[in-house]
């Protein structure tokens, strides 16, 4: 059984994965618009991702006896000035969503919730991914600069990215 507090912020914590994905399937369209296709699936797969760390969020509160709440989801930004500001976007993004799981993590703790605290483990090591994976293309994007070339040869790599939905046994384990 979670506690009145856990369960409220285990419910917000479900609608800023949401207001993620929807983020970054903003900058997917912007990808889009400005002939990038590679980086549109990188932000294609990174929202699909953030879509299920909600899931998991959503599927935790469900096991543990408590109740979803889901509440209006902020509609994200739509446009940036160029590819870097995008990654630098993304980067501060996940450093921020690190800050929110470190803040459960604070709370379950102070709470006793040792189950809770568990389940976040996997969120904390993700995170320490999400945000290297962000920070390695912007150090790329800061490297070539104005650089069509080398513009042309990031979206080339980000174009490899595919998203593997994990099989429903593994969902909240480690290897999702
Ligand atoms: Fe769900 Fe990118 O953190």
């Amino acid at each position: 059984m979670l506690s009145d507090k856990m369960q409220e912020a285990l419910n917000k914590q479900i609608n800023a994965e949401l207001y993620s994905s929807y983020l970054y399937l903003a900058m997917s369209a912007y990808f889009e618009s400005t002939d990038m296709p590679g980086a549109a699936n990188w932000m294609r797969c990174q929202a699909q991702e953030e879509l299920l760390h909600a899931m998991k969020f959503f599927t935790f509160v469900n096991e543990r006896d408590g109740r979803v709440l889901l509440s209006g989801v902020e509609g994200p930004q739509t446009e940036w000035a160029s590819p870097l500001e995008v990654f630098q976007h993304v980067y501060q993004h996940e450093q921020h969503v690190t800050s929110l799981i470190n803040g459960l993590a604070t709370l379950a703790q102070q709470e006793g919730d040792h189950a809770t605290s568990f389940f976040l483990q996997w969120f904390i090591n993700e995170q320490v991914e999400e945000e290297a994976s962000a920070r390695a293309v912007l150090q790329h994007l800061k490297l070539v600069g104005d650089s069509g070339h080398g513009l042309f040869a990031i979206d080339r790599e980000l174009a490899t990215r595919v998203f593997v939905m994990p099989a429903p046994a593994t969902e909240g384990g480690a290897g999702a």
